[in-house]
């Protein structure tokens, strides 16, 4: 039985890969690593929790003793390493904490492959990382895979250096690794700071949406659920020590994606057609702000296969029905410091 190590599988992203590898290989063991910060939320993996082949494993990732140890532990064979600080503005806020859990935290878990890896056999380091490295794009142009890196936020920068050691590794120790770069995600699970789903929440609650700057920066915006397929896929059939990019084919600018947004709630609310545009602000902009992210995943395509399974329009629709489904998950996530975050942020 092959021993997975997923870390930061309590947030969004992780928790659908969870899903999928707990649930389509029972022939592993899936090991979920996971501090629970703010972004971490064990509610999200309520119907795997019972699983035999999953384990719960709470630990920090920039501890590397605990880490060390419990690779001594488990004896992983494999990693999926998505624990991360993921949201651009708080990096704003404060930088530090980025570098600890993304960089320092990622050198731990590399370390520890390195010094329990022996026989690298059949192992696997998988870093999940974002299109952000690549900095931001003009007009036109897309990213490929040898675009070089140039991040302009601490996330990115952050995120940047990590992919940065993931690879020093494989070069000088030889650790097999693959990296995935992708574009936004969207879905159920999203925690309410980021784009979608805080404009969802904001729309529910009758509160203004907060877009900054003029709204003309664009970006990919990719399904959740296909992110974890083009994981799986990348995971089993991706080549040792190469990146793959990971992206919708889907680019909006933020502007016409919160009218699509307002549209459907409007729809789903039985509120009157442009009730939700009104709840729409134009607010001070963010430092840095990248003005276009794009991706062009045709290696995933034309090597793996791999391309989104549902339109814009439906993931978006199925990602409003879940939060109006899930109005007790929403309610639980902006409760305590999220309120404190959300005054700071934006009054
Ligand atoms: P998220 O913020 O929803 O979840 C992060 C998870 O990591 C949480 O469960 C949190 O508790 C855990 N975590 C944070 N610090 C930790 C630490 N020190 N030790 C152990 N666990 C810790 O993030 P997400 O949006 O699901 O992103 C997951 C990964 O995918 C990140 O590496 C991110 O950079 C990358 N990514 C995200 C997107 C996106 O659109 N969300 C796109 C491309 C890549
Ligand atoms: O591109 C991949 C990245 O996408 C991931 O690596 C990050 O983890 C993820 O957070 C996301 O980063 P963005 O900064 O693009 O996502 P966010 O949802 O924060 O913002 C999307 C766009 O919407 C961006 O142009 C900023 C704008 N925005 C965001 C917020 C939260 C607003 O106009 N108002 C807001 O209140």
């Amino acid at each position: 039985m092959k021993k997975i190590l997923v870390t930061g599988g309590a947030g969004f992203i992780g928790s659908h890969v969870l899903r999928l590898f707990v649930n389509k290989y029972p022939e592993y063991h899936i090991f979920n690593l996971d501090a629970l910060t703010y972004a971490g939320n064990l509610e999200n993996l309520k119907d795997i929790q019972d699983a035999p082949n999953y384990t719960f494993l709470k630990a920090d990732i920039t501890n590397a003793e605990q880490i060390d140890e419990l690779f001594g532990k488990h004896q992983f064979d494999r990693v999926i390493h998505l624990a991360a600080e993921s949201h651009v503005d708080r990096s704003i806020t404060d930088p530090m904490a980025f570098v600890k859990t993304n960089v320092m935290g990622t050198v731990n878990l590399l370390t520890a492959a390195k010094e329990h890896w022996k026989d690298i056999n059949g192992k696997l380091f998988y870093h999940v990382s974002t299109d952000e490295v690549y900095g931001s794009l003009g007009e036109e142009g897309l990213f490929t895979e040898t675009t070089a890196y140039d991040p302009n936020s601490p996330y990115s920068a952050s995120k940047a250096s990590s992919d940065h050691f993931v690879r020093s590794y494989g070069e000088t120790y030889k650790l097999p690794y693959v990296i995935s770069n992708c574009s936004n995600n969207y879905g159920p699970n999203h925690f309410p700071e980021k784009l979608i789903p805080l404009f969802i929440n904001n729309i529910i609650n009758n509160k203004s949406l907060p877009v900054y700057g003029d709204g003309n920066y664009t970006r990919d915006w990719l399904f959740v659920k296909d992110h974890a397929a083009a994981i799986d896929l990348v995971f089993h059939k991706g080549s040792n020590n190469e990146t793959y990019n990971i992206g919708g084919f889907n680019e909006w600018k933020n502007i016409d994606l919160v009218k699509l947004l307002c549209q459907q709630m409007d729809q789903k609310l039985g509120r009157n057609e442009g009730e939700s545009e009104k709840l729409i602000t134009y607010v001070k902009d963010r430092p840095g702000h990248d003005l276009r992210y794009a991706i062009d995943a045709t290696k995933l395509n034309k090597e793996l296969g791999w391309k989104p399974s549902v339109t814009f329009e439906e993931g978006l629709s199925k990602t409003i029905d879940w939060y109006l489904e899930n109005e007790e998950w929403l309610k639980n996530v902006t409760s305590g410091s999220y309120q404190q975050y959300y005054n700071k942020q934006y009054n």
